[in-house]
């Protein structure tokens, strides 16, 4: 049995507390929230004990640490519990620096011990399956990918404020699956970015409508295109062209019911935001980490993909910047 202490006890730490504690080789053994009433909840819920990050990382008795805290803590939290030799898995971003990024990383390797990044879209069954059926070569050699995601709305002005911006918040999931996909990531992305949907997002220097173009070493092309409002829900789609073929993943509905009429044929909107449309991805990243770390085998996910991932999200917020495409190799 794995005991695992929570850091952070939010929005995305109630997510994970629910895998931690149905997992049958993993148990909540303590929560930590700054916010204290929110680690004492989460600890009630699941019969854990409330306790601080710190005593957390120092207790010999826990084996992993999940880091669902704000985004600012990450680098920090993951050096710390790698030191006193947790197996962890964390929240995406690393961090919102890309330097800060890589300085942890230098200090995980050094620790010698698991830490697996957050990117539950890898979990998703539509893109798993995608990825299984590329890798079986049915539609012969990737030649071109577009992948759409768009949220039903923006989030609270306080939230953006401090997200570190569309490219590092929001499309490094998309970054990540590109990588996950294509199995490599890009030589040069070049994006283009508006502030259209919420002028209070433009006043904070972010964008909340945004495209992405990459290439690969190979003349490979991806395109990726965010919003952050599609008013009829979370709209989350793959396309890869293959030499073969092409594989396409399409949204999950609210339900399966197609209505057709004299009026037209309709049918239902797409699940409404990450919590419904993810949550079984949430339970199968948690399986992957707990199974790794159990077994001794590799992570599915490392944290040099999050490393690679704020690389281009990175890229992306620089070419939004200046206009200008960005060698990935140049950051
Ligand atoms: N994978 C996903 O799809 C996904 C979705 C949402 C959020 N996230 C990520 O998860 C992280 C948390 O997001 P959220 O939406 O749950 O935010 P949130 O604000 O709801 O929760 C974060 C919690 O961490 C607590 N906290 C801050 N510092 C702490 C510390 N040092 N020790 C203990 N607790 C601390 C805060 O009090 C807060 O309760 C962010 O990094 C975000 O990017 C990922």
């Amino acid at each position: 049995m794995l005991n695992v202490g929570l850091l952070g006890a939010g929005r995305i730490g109630q997510v994970h507390a629910v895998n931690i504690a149905a997992h049958p080789k993993t148990r909540l053994a303590a929560v930590s929230d700054v916010h204290l009433a929110s680690a004492e909840t989460l600890a009630k819920t699941y019969a854990s004990t409330v306790k601080t990050s710190d005593e957390i990382i120092a207790d010999p008795g826990i084996d992993a640490v999940l880091i669902a805290t704000s985004t600012d803590t990450h680098a920090d939290l993951i050096e710390a519990a790698t030191a006193a030799g947790k197996a962890v898995l964390c929240e995406k971003p690393v961090d919102l620096s890309l330097d800060r990024a890589r300085a942890c990383q230098a200090q995980v390797a050094s620790a010698g011990v698991p830490v697996m990044v957050g990117f539950n879209r890898r979990f998703d069954r539509n893109f798993s399956d995608l990825k299984g059926a590329l890798d079986a070569g049915e539609i012969g050699a990737p030649e071109m990918l577009a992948i759409t995601s768009f949220d039903p709305a923006p989030p609270p002005i306080d939230y953006v404020k401090v997200s570190g911006g569309l490219f590092r918040d929001m499309m490094i999931h998309d970054f990540d699956i590109a990588t996950f996909l294509m199995g490599e990531p890009p030589v040069k992305i070049s994006a283009v970015g508006s502030s259209i949907i919420d002028t209070r997002i433009g006043a904070e220097g972010d964008v909340d409508t945004a495209a992405v173009t990459m290439t690969y070493a190979g003349g490979q092309i991806a395109v990726i295109r965010n919003s952050r409002r599609a008013a009829y829900g979370y709209d989350q789609r793959i396309e890869l062209l293959g030499s073969d073929g092409m594989l396409q993943a399409q949204n999950m509905l609210e339900n399966s019911v197609v209505k057709s009429t004299a009026d037209g044929v309709t049918a239902a909107k797409p699940m409404y935001f990450f919590l419904e449309r993810y949550m079984p991805a949430f339970a199968a990243l948690w399986d992957g980490f707990a199974t790794s770390v159990t077994q001794g085998s590799a992570l599915p996910v490392s944290l040099d993909d999050g490393v690679t991932a704020l690389q281009m999200a990175e890229a992306a917020t620089r070419s939004h910047q200046t206009g200008q495409p960005v060698l990935l190799g140049d950051l």
